[in-house]
């Protein structure tokens, strides 16, 4: 039996503490266990959690200043752990094939996956990533990024958010406190015992859209509600599903709906505030909204609606206005006086990306980037530090493509204007069937080895990833 709707109060992930902080350096300490947890009503879910917990512990971390992370994994299967959005050294970057072994793994011992995994760059145990954090206040999510086996260990609870602030976002009167409430959205099934239910992996043709659930969690609990008072609210959206996307909106109930005010995207705050009646959010991407709940009476309830899907999956969550409160907070008509639009005069070269299912010779799927599986030592594209590049992606589906360090501003779709909901500064962008999606991405921060590919995460794990090397 399926959880009653709107039964269970929003739980919010707690902040995690450094350990220490020095020399402009603060350090976490964070394990990766199975925990037990109640998810469904009496029932118990193992998951595997960063601390046990799902979503796991939220880091608020500031621009610029560096954030190192030890993760130790007491999992009994390796793990690699990638900052979402992160401008990280490549080292740090959560590299599929960087593994992290076990602790209780001898060294020498051998793990299904650990085919391909770069010798040298595998750890034993525990390993640290360094965030230096070049980089402007955003919405920031870190999850496990395993060589093939993404989609099955984030599907069991290996995610959670990292937020970055800094001072231009500090000066703006923004909700703030219990009223800026991250919001993970992602889908789940379970077994009759209340365990997570993860279809048998590497079933290559059973799944081209990508695994969905027939629960909708928002952090981690079924259909939630929130008590709120009738003032404004900074959700951060984030679409933490496996394959699900979403098309969000705000239902008051007789034929009422509720407005969004955007204020950022994947990479931080936009120049200006925009409205929206609808968000839609690809696997990985991030919306960064205000909801003003003195639109409505004392007493109503607004459930955030997903058009994009059938059923009970239609409803995400709710919202009970059960009271008045002070509210100090303004929505500016100006965000970050620092945004720059990249203009398309400066970005050469122009390059092509073209998102792909085939067949092989045995007639197997194959999920593809221009023609070729993930393969650690090819090299799509070179693009120098400190450039601006055309990029365009093209699909026979719906694939949201992500790109690693870069960030980047969508300048076209399917040959018109971009949609409002790409706005601003994106890593991740929905790039829908026989679509072709112009992107001009700048690339700062480190040299090295990146990845771009494909955030439904069953397809990631057949090997629709490809590498960049900025040099
Ligand atoms: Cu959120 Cu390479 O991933
Ligand atoms: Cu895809």
């Amino acid at each position: 039996p399926l959880p009653r709707p709107f039964g269970v109060p929003l739980p919010v992930p707690p902040v995690a503490r450094p350990v220490r902080s020095e020399h402009g350096t603060d350090f976490y300490e964070v394990e990766q266990r199975e925990g037990r947890v109640e998810i469904l009503p009496g029932r118990r879910t193992t998951v595997w959690g960063y601390d046990g917990i799902f979503p796991g512990p939220t880091f608020t971390a500031r621009s610029g200043r560096r954030t190192l992370v030890q993760v130790r994994n007491s999992l009994t299967v390796p793990t690699v752990t990638h900052l979402h959005g992160g401008v990280t050294p490549p080292e740090s970057d959560g590299y599929p094939t960087d593994l992290l072994l076990p602790a209780r793994c001898a060294p020498g011992q051998t793990h299904d996956g650990m085919a391909g995994a770069h010798p040298g760059r595998t750890a034993v145990g525990y390993r640290s990533y360094e965030y230096p954090l070049p980089q402007q206040a955003a919405t920031l999510w870190y999850h496990d990024h395993r060589m093939d086996f993404s989609a099955p260990q984030v599907w069991r609870g290996l995610a959670g958010f990292f937020l970055v602030s800094d001072q231009e976002e500090d000066r703006l009167p923004l909700p703030g406190g219990h009223r800026d409430v991250p919001l993970m959205l992602c889908d789940r099934s379970f077994a009759e015992d209340g365990s997570f239910r993860y279809p048998a992996h590497h079933g290559h043709d059973t799944f081209p859209d990508g695994v969905l659930g027939d629960v909708q969690l928002v952090n981690g609990a079924p259909w939630p509600v929130l008590e709120v008072s009738a003032t404004r609210y900074r959700f951060r959206l984030l679409n933490a599903s496996n394959a699900r996307r979403y098309r969000l909106r705000l239902d008051a109930g007789d034929g009422k709906w509720g407005q969004f005010v955007q204020i950022g995207s994947d990479g931080g705050l936009l120049a200006a505030p925009q409205p929206l009646d609808a968000v839609d959010m690809a696997p990985g991407e991030r919306f960064d909204v205000i909801v003003d709940f003195s639109a409505f009476p004392i007493g109503s309830k607004v459930t955030l609606h997903n058009s994009a899907a059938r059923g009970g999956m239609r409803d995400v969550m709710r919202f009970h206005v059960v009271r008045r409160e002070k509210d100090d907070s303004r929505v500016p008509s100006r965000l970050s006086a620092s945004f720059e639009t990249l203009s398309p005069g400066r970005a050469v070269p122009v390059r092509s990306f073209d998102f792909r299912r085939t067949h092989s010779a045995d007639e197997r799927q194959m999920w593809t980037i221009n023609g070729r599986p993930f393969s650690t030592d090819t090299i799509l594209a070179s693009p120098h530090l400190g450039s601006v590049e055309r990029w365009r992606f093209s699909s026979d589906f719906h694939h949201p493509v992500h790109l690693h360090l870069a960030q980047f501003q969508v300048t076209a779709r399917g040959g018109r204007p971009p949609a409002a909901t790409d706005a601003g500064w994106k890593d991740t962008v929905d790039v829908r069937p026989y679509e072709v999606v112009e992107v001009l991405v700048r690339f700062t921060g480190y040299k090295g080895r990146y990845m771009l590919h494909c955030h439904n995460l069953e397809h990631e794990d057949m090997a629709m990833m490809g590498n960049f090397q900025v040099i």
